[in-house]
């Protein structure tokens, strides 16, 4: 059964004292109603992982990475491995940010490496696809997403595609204030089901968790995720206010269909 899910990815924001004040203040303000219909996840920058987690423990909020790099250990100066973070606690792992793709380079083939040292480490990939602006404008975002699909998904069974997230997050959306319309989304989701049911089969792509991202806020949250295909949000900018994060997580409690 798929379950909803609202993560808020913090990007390089917050010090430490400010992320644990933040994890605490979404606590408080989020309710069993919300905990019991969908998971909610943070994802603080590396260094504020820990005082998160201890921030959140037993609430039943879930904790979450925005990077890994993908070798189990040894002479990667400045990175972080898998096994790293699920000793802090990390359940959920971001890969293949548009940020990550485009100041840092990534290609399919590294987001691809990291998906599956996620998935072998034991955690869940937020696995992120989506086109810039000029793709879209040019009628060749589908390709784009499917080539992201395709590649970022390569080596990983039926089976271990039950622990996958992907989030749609188109780039020209993403931190600009304009959001792509429901329609759009839902149109981009099933495309992306239809892409995951060619992969695999009929069953893997119904039960795929497939969230929106890309300046989701409280003036328009309710418009998307109540849009078909749509199972939840990955937050940037709106999830650095606790407000307007538990907002949105109420917000999505509230809606009770997730329909494909
Ligand atoms: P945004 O970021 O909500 O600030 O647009 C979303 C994301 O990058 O995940």
């Amino acid at each position: 059964m798929r379950r909803k899910l609202i993560a808020g990815n913090w990007k390089m924001n917050l010090g430490y004292r400010d992320s644990e004040k933040l994890a605490k203040d979404i606590s408080a303000k989020t309710g069993k109603k919300e905990l019991d219909s969908l998971d909610i996840l943070l994802c603080p920058p590396y260094v504020s992982l820990g005082i998160v987690n201890k921030a959140i423990k037993d609430t039943g909020i879930k904790l979450g990475a925005q990077n890994l790099f993908f070798e189990n250990d040894g002479a990667y100066t400045g990175e972080i491995s898998a096994s790293m973070l699920k000793s802090v606690g990390c359940e959920y792992v971001i890969s293949g940010h548009s940020e990550r793709r485009t100041i840092f380079h990534e290609t399919n083939a590294d987001v691809n490496k990291k998906v599956r040292k996620t998935i072998e480490s034991g955690m869940k990939p937020i696995l992120c696809v989506g086109e810039s602006l000029i793709e879209r404008e040019d009628d060749i975002f589908e390709g784009i997403i499917e080539k992201q699909l395709t590649e970022g998904l390569e080596g990983i069974t039926a089976e271990l595609m039950k622990g996958v997230v992907i989030a749609y997050e188109p780039v020209w959306a993403i931190g600009t204030g304009l959001n792509a319309t429901p329609e759009q989304a839902s149109s981009v989701h099933g495309f992306i089901g239809n892409v995951i049911q060619n992969l695999y089969d009929k069953n893997t792509a119904e039960e795929l968790v497939i969230i929106y991202g890309g300046s989701v806020n409280t003036k328009n949250a309710e418009e998307i995720l109540s849009a078909c295909g749509i199972d939840g949000a990955l937050i940037g900018g709106a999830s650095l206010k606790a407000d307007d994060f538990t907002y949105i997580v109420k917000t999505a409690a509230n809606i009770k269909q997730l329909v494909k």
